[in-house]
């Protein structure tokens, strides 16, 4: 699975997007170690806050169904009808990216299958909380 691949499927993924409130479609796909793809689509709620991200549903998936280590994750998103640009993940997703990934996991921002940059997670969340830091 290349990177481009792993952009197309993100990209792919944008159609499944429940958005009705914001209009804003956005895919991922979730690469893991063993080469499984976890997609998945932001589903969004009328109250609102139970919305959940993209990044976050492709993470819940791959989790529940025992995937464990990620190599990188793909995201891309864009407003209905607009041209698409770099979609980085917001600020609860990076922290849940943190904490299955680590600094290492590859952050694929797309905004096309054959134009996406790529990021190091430690970069989009420098010093990030987790687990070792409840270690005493
Ligand atoms: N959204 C994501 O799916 N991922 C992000 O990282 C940023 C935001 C969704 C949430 C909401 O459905 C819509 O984009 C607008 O915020």
């Amino acid at each position: 699975m290349t990177y481009q691949q792993l952009a197309e499927k993100a990209v792919a993924a944008k159609a499944l997007a429940k958005a009705k409130y914001s209009n804003f479609r956005v895919g991922a796909a979730l690469l893991a170690d063993d080469g499984t793809v976890f997609i998945g689509c932001n589903i969004e709620s009328a109250a609102f806050s139970p919305t959940c991200c993209a990044e976050r549903t492709a993470l819940v998936k791959a989790v529940s169904e025992g995937a464990s280590g990620f190599t990188a994750i793909a995201v891309a998103g864009s407003p209905e009808g607009k041209e698409p640009d770099y979609c980085y993940p917001c600020g609860v997703c990076r922290q849940m990216l943190f904490e299955f990934g680590g600094d290492e996991l590859d952050v694929i921002v797309t905004k096309t299958p054959e134009d996406f940059k790529v990021h190091k997670l430690g970069e989009l969340l420098p010093h990030g909380f987790g687990h070792n830091d409840l270690k005493i």
